[in-house]
């Protein structure tokens, strides 16, 4: 494995507005998505828009070790030619997934019911995250896992010889393991049905259906369970990848903390499990305008225009959005330390097993920048100081988390001093031109 990088320190200081228009990266999930079923389908997908951030590189380089030829052609321009479903070759080396829970869980799922061994590890955060959400469920399959105590990376999977199809509730609202027991499903004769209380991002299903999977929803009180027909040939695809809205997130609410700011982010993808953060804005009384809705490659996507209108309100963020904002929680929790009034945040137990203990990297973090805050096991109220602003001039740990890492360059760009990351590196993992795309709208950072 290669050593860790060198931590990257950087500040983030107030510059006067932020204007222009911010084309964030393509989404993750559905760019991780794309190459796992690309590598599953017989014959040549296309994917265009492809984020070329460091936690999809890796999921590039699995899936060639896994046996799918995997090409760059351009910019954000990928060729997958795949093996077919229960077509993986067994990988010569361990499958290093860097930074990524999505890539080795959606991975682990993928090759959990054909008869092949693979040892999967990833960098610090990645191998201190629980992997037994998704192990315990391949195991229904008949994939049996081994690793560090706790389910903790590196761990090796030994696939399914003979797979049975799985009926599987799932115990956390997490679109990883919903996705892992698709993927699983695939190569398991029959039907596997998976259900979820609350709905979380539906990318594989979307993408499953366009690959020619069959797959049918039902809709019940007790959830929403999908059902998948085993042993589909896929049929390779022609993926344009939306902008990712969790990305277009930083520089929406950099946009809002920063008074003066104009800023149009447009093509982010609109999908409805994927805009409780957009919703939470509005309710807050953000000036935001989402233009030209149009679907683009099966996915619904609009221009987002937001304009600095300070007064922005502290709310309550219901639990059952959770699901739908999970990764947008730490900028909220920055932005709304600028709102007039409490911002409660609950049901986000989840955020601890996070890349990073997301709830208590924001409390401190926000802490030491002067901000006022409640922190409880599964919930964050921040007290927002409205027009006196925040204080900033700390120095905050960004525990090897991107989010974190992004969300606190935004503050700074807002307060009243400025604010250091002691790691700017991580933000490659997603968003490899966030500092360069934030310096063109008029942020100032320096090393
Ligand atoms: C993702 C699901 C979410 C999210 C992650 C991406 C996905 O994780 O936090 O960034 O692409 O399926 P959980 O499944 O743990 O909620």
């Amino acid at each position: 494995m290669p050593a860790p990088a060198a931590p990257e320190p950087m500040t983030a200081r107030a510059a006067g507005p932020l204007r222009g228009t911010a084309e964030v990266p393509g989404d993750k999930s559905v760019s991780h998505r794309a190459l796992i079923l690309g590598a599953l389908a017989v014959g040549t997908t296309r994917i265009s828009g492809l984020l070329e951030g460091e936690d999809v590189l890796d999921t590039a380089a699995a899936m060639r070790a896994f046996g799918a030829t995997v090409e760059r052609t351009g910019p954000g321009e990928w060729t997958v030619a795949g093996v077919g479903v229960g077509g993986f070759a067994e990988p010569r080396d361990v499958i290093d997934c860097g930074n990524s829970g999505t890539g080795v869980r959606l991975i682990m799922g993928a090759m959990a019911t054909t008869p092949i061994v693979a040892t999967f590890t990833g960098d610090a955060s990645l191998r201190s995250r629980p992997m037994g959400r998704v192990t315990d469920p391949l195991a229904l399959f008949g994939a049996r896992a081994v690793g560090r105590k706790g389910g903790r990376l590196p761990m090796t999977l030994v696939g399914a010889a003979e797979p049975v199809p799985v009926r599987y509730t799932l115990p956390v609202a997490s679109a990883q393991v919903k996705s892992a027991v698709l993927l699983a499903g695939l190569n398991a004769p029959g039907e596997t049905a998976v259900t979820e209380r609350e709905p979380s991002r539906d990318h594989t299903e979307r993408m499953l259906a366009g690959f020619g999977a069959r797959l049918r929803i039902e809709e019940a009180p007790e959830g929403r369970t999908i059902v998948l027909t085993g042993q589909p040939e896929l049929r390779p695809q022609a993926v344009a990848v939306p902008r990712d809205p969790s990305s277009a997130a930083f520089p929406v609410a950099a946009a809002l903390m920063v008074p003066g700011s104009a800023v149009r982010v447009p093509g982010v993808s609109r999908n409805p499990t994927r805009d409780g953060f957009y919703r939470t804005l509005v309710e807050m009384g953000a000036d935001i305008a989402f233009e030209n809705p149009r679907i683009e490659g099966g996915e619904p996507v609009a221009d987002l225009r937001v304009r600095h209108s300070g007064g922005l309100r502290g709310i309550e963020v219901p639990p059952d959005r959770a699901a739908s904002m999970i990764d947008e929680y730490p900028v909220l929790a920055a932005l709304a330390a600028f709102a007039e009034g409490r911002t409660l945040m609950r049901g986000i137990r989840e955020l601890r097993v996070t890349e990073s203990d997301r709830l208590d990297a924001m409390a401190r973090g926000l802490e030491a920048c002067g901000v006022c805050l409640e922190e409880g096991e599964d919930s964050l109220a921040v007290h927002g100081a409205g027009p006196a602003g925040v204080a900033g001039g700390a120095r905050v740990a960004v525990r090897l988390d991107h989010r974190i890492a992004m969300s606190f360059l935004c503050l700074g760009l807002a307060a009243r001093a400025p604010v250091t990351i002691d790691d700017a590196g991580p933000i490659a993992t997603s968003f490899p031109a966030f500092l360069p795309l934030m310096a063109g709208l008029g942020a100032v950072f320096a090393p």
